[in-house]
C-alpha cells in the first residue's frame, strides 16, 4: 500500500539573471557616499536594477522557470504557486501574471507581504498546505523591485538595495525536509522601516471625502533595524534549531536575509556558526528583500556548495517588523 506523502523536499532552485548592474561608484554619482563608505559599512559593492524591459512578473516567472528546471517539473503539475513580494506590478496581486507567464495552468497562485521575512513566511506557509495532503507541487518564488520605491536623494537607504527574484520548487515526499520553523511579527516597532502609503483627502459628494495619494519611498531607522536583527535573528534562529532537534553546530549551512556583512557576521558569532559556513552574496546583489534567501541559496546549489542532505538554516527579517526561521535539509 502507498503511504501517504505528508512531507516536502526541496527539490530545486532558481533566480533571474538582471541585466543592469550599479556599482558603489556608480551610485557615488548620485549620492555623496563612496565605495569604501558602503563596503565597509555593509558589504555591499554591486547591486542590479530592473530595466524598462523587465517587471516584478518577469523576474518572479524566469526565477520559477529555472527552479522547475532543475526540479524536472513540467508546469503543469504545480498545484500552488506563493509569491513573496511587498512590490508587486498590481496592488491587487502579480501572482497570478506570474502564473500565467510559466503555464501552470491548474496552480492556484497568490502574493504574500511579508518584506523581507517573505521567502520563509512563503516557505512555512507553503509547507502547512503540503503537510495536510492539500497540494504536492508548490512553487515558493521571493521577488522585490525596491529601486521602484527607493529615494534615490536619500545615501542612508539607497545603497542598500537591490532588485531581483529566486525561486524553490517544493515536492511532496514521505520524509519532512523542514525540519522546524519559528515566526514573529512586532507591529509595534513598525515605524522603524516603511513604505507607506500616504492619503490626501478629496471631497467628493456632500460630506463625504474619499482618500487618494500614492505610495512614498522606503524609510528607515538604520540603527534600531540593526539592533532588532542581531538580537531577534540569533534568538529565531535557536527556537527553530531546537524545533528541529538540532543545535548551531549541526547545521552545515547558515543562510540569513542578505541585508548587511555586518549583521551576518554578528549572528554567525552569537551562534558559534564559522565564517566559511555562512552564505553570503549581498557584494554582488545588494538586500534584494524576498528575493535575497532563494537568490544566495540558489547560487549556493548551483556552485556545487549546498548538496543534496546539507542542512540549512535560513532566517528572513525585516519590515512589519517580522522575522522568522526556517530550518532545511536540501534536496
Ligand atoms: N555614504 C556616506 N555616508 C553615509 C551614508 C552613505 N551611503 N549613509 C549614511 N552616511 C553617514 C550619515 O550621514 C552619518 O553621518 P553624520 O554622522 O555626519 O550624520 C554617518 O554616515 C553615520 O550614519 P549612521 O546612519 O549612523 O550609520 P550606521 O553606522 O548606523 O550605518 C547602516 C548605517 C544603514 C549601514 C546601518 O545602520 C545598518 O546596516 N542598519 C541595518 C539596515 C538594514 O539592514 N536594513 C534592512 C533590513 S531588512
Amino acid at each position: 500500500m502507498q503511504q501517504t506523502q505528508r512531507g516536502l523536499s526541496l527539490v530545486g532552485s532558481g533566480s533571474a539573471r538582471l541585466a543592469a548592474t550599479l556599482s558603489n561608484s556608480d551610485l557615488s554619482q548620485v549620492v555623496d557616499t563612496s565605495d569604501e563608505w558602503i563596503a565597509t559599512r555593509t558589504g555591499i559593492r554591486q547591486r542590479q536594477v530592473v530595466t524598462a524591459q523587465d517587471s516584478l512578473a518577469s523576474l518572479a516567472a524566469e526565477a520559477g522557470t529555472a527552479a522547475l528546471a532543475m526540479g524536472n517539473c513540467n508546469p503543469t503539475d504545480v498545484d500552488l504557486i506563493i509569491l513573496a513580494t511587498s512590490t508587486p506590478d498590481d496592488l491587487f496581486g502579480s501572482a497570478a501574471q506570474v502564473q500565467a507567464r510559466l503555464g501552470a495552468s491548474r496552480a492556484v497562485a497568490f502574493d504574500l507581504t511579508a518584506a523581507c521575512s517573505g521567502f520563509v513566511f512563503a516557505l512555512v506557509t507553503a509547507a502547512q498546505y503540503m503537510r495536510l495532503g492539500v497540494y504536492s507541487t508548490v512553487l515558493v518564488i521571493g521577488a522585490d523591485v525596491l529601486s521602484r520605491w527607493t529615494d534615490w536623494s536619500d545615501r542612508r537607504t539607497c545603497v542598500l538595495f537591490g532588485d531581483g527574484a529566486g525561486a524553490v520548487l517544493l515536492r511532496a515526499s514521505e520524509r519532512d525536509r523542514l525540519l522546524g520553523f519559528e515566526l514573529r511579527s512586532d507591529g509595534t516597532l513598525n515605524g522603524c522601516l516603511n513604505l507607506t502609503y500616504q492619503a490626501e483627502s478629496q471631497p467628493l459628494v456632500g460630506d463625504t471625502t474619499i482618500q487618494t495619494g500614492t505610495f512614498q519611498p522606503v524609510t528607515m531607522n538604520g540603527k534600531e533595524v540593526y539592533r532588532f536583527a542581531v538580537k531577534r535573528v540569533p534568538e529565531i534562529l535557536e527556537k527553530a534549531l531546537f524545533h528541529a532537534g538540532l543545535t548551531a553546530a549541526e547545521i552545515d549551512w547558515l543562510l540569513l536575509h542578505q541585508a548587511n556583512q555586518r549583521i551576518l557576521d554578528a549572528v554567525a558569532n552569537r551562534l558559534a556558526v564559522p565564517a566559511e559556513r555562512v552564505l553570503s552574496n549581498m557584494a554582488r546583489h545588494g538586500n534584494t528583500s524576498a528575493a535575497s534567501i532563494p537568490i544566495a541559496l540558489d547560487e549556493a546549489v548551483r556552485e556545487g556548495k549546498v548538496k543534496t542532505g546539507d542542512v540549512v538554516a535560513s532566517s528572513g527579517f525585516g519590515a512589519g517588523l517580522s522575522w522568522g526561521a526556517a530550518i532545511f535539509t536540501w534536496g
